[in-house]
């Protein structure tokens, strides 16, 4: 199976949101606390975020997701051009295949060529770290997409679920120390979905990376999709609900003293109302993938405009219908635990 045909599959299964998980990301858990007096006009509210010192006009990464195969081109360069006229921070996926195969380059690049403004984060999986990771490869990541920033994804069980995948995981948190030390742009260590403890958190902020993104459960399922590929003949469906939930990760990541402006929670943010909880709860922003592929898949360009500018809107009217009227502000005191 060639990364090429794996990353097609991945679009394939996911569009249809028919590989999330069937446990709950735990954001259901909160309702908004309603402010019948909020003293506030609508066209006062700023939904403006900052994320490693750039301003974007909202707290919502478009998270790692595509590269590397004949339809990966237009995806992409739907995603840039909306983000670029958005302002809003994006990641390519594995940047992997590139090391590997010169020709895909095109399918990167055109986020730069689209979206010569935007913030766009790269993208290597930790186990090609453990072994030599030099800096003519880093320079492959960065230089074709001018990158600022490099996003380095965890996923034990998304390749213990892959029949091809990787096996070995031991020396993944040097490889990123070393990365931190030999990378011009800062890195950020996201999962893909299994979620990011308290504990990993820190050992990786020890090492020196920025911001992590905890990709917790409760949306898209990585044991589902690898489960539900063709190619995978000893499926282990004992697996499709394992892992972390992104409040679970969120709660005890803010508990353990973990500052907003190092966490970006996602996995299973379905609404503008998730990121705004996951404010409230203690991240600095957060992050999506499954939504926009699906919006992308729905209706090209425009359905990822509509989506976008909806959740904009969305995020507005919730934070004026709590009476607060801008992102710092956010705390545990606009939410409650469901009755
Ligand atoms: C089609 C698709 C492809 C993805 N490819 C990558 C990838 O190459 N690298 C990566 O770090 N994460 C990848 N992801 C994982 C997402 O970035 C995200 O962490 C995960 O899907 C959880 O978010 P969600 O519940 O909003 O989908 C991919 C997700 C999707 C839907």
């Amino acid at each position: 199976m060639s990364s090429q045909s794996r990353k097609q599959d991945h679009v394939d299964l996911t569009v249809e949101n028919q590989s999330d998980y069937e446990i709950s990301s735990g954001f259901d858990q909160y309702r908004f606390r309603h402010n019948a007096l909020p003293e506030i006009n609508l066209s006062d509210i700023d939904i403006s975020a900052e994320l490693l010192g750039r301003k974007f006009s909202m707290p919502l990464f478009v998270s790692s997701m595509t590269g590397g195969y004949a339809g990966a081109t237009q995806v992409n360069e739907i995603i840039a051009r909306v983000c670029q006229d958005l302002n809003l921070p994006m990641g390519v996926g594995s940047q992997r295949i590139l090391l590997n195969e010169p020709d895909q380059l095109e399918t990167f690049s055109v986020v730069r060529k689209t979206a010569p403004n935007a913030f766009i984060a790269g993208n290597i999986g930790g186990v090609q770290l453990i072994d030599d990771f030099p800096a003519s490869k880093i320079d492959i990541l960065i230089n074709s997409i001018e990158a600022d920033a490099l996003i380095v994804h965890l996923n034990p069980l998304q390749e213990l679920m892959q029949p091809e995948g990787d096996r070995n995981f031991n020396g993944i948190l040097d490889g990123i120390s070393r990365l931190v030390s030999d990378c011009p742009v800062p890195i950020i260590v996201k999962e893909t979905g299994a979620g990011i403890s308290a504990s990993v958190a820190r050992k990786l902020l020890e090492a020196g990376v920025k911001v992590i993104d905890i990709a917790g459960s409760g949306g898209t399922s990585w044991a589902k999709v690898e489960n539900l590929r063709k190619i995978n003949s000893n499926p282990y469906h004992e697996f499709n609900n394992w892992g972390l939930p992104t409040v679970v990760c969120l709660n005890e990541i803010v508990q353990s003293g973990i500052k907003p402006d190092q966490i970006i929670a996602s996995g299973g943010i379905k609404s503008a109302g998730d990121v705004v909880k996951s404010l409230c709860l203690g991240a600095g922003f957060a992050a999506t993938a499954q939504p926009v592929i699906a919006s992308i898949h729905q209706n090209g360009e425009n359905g990822l405009r509509d989506l976008l500018t909806r959740w904009s809107d969305i995020m507005k009217f919730t934070m004026l219908l709590v009476g607060v009227d801008s992102v710092e502000k956010l705390d545990s005191s606009y939410i409650m635990r469901e009755l």
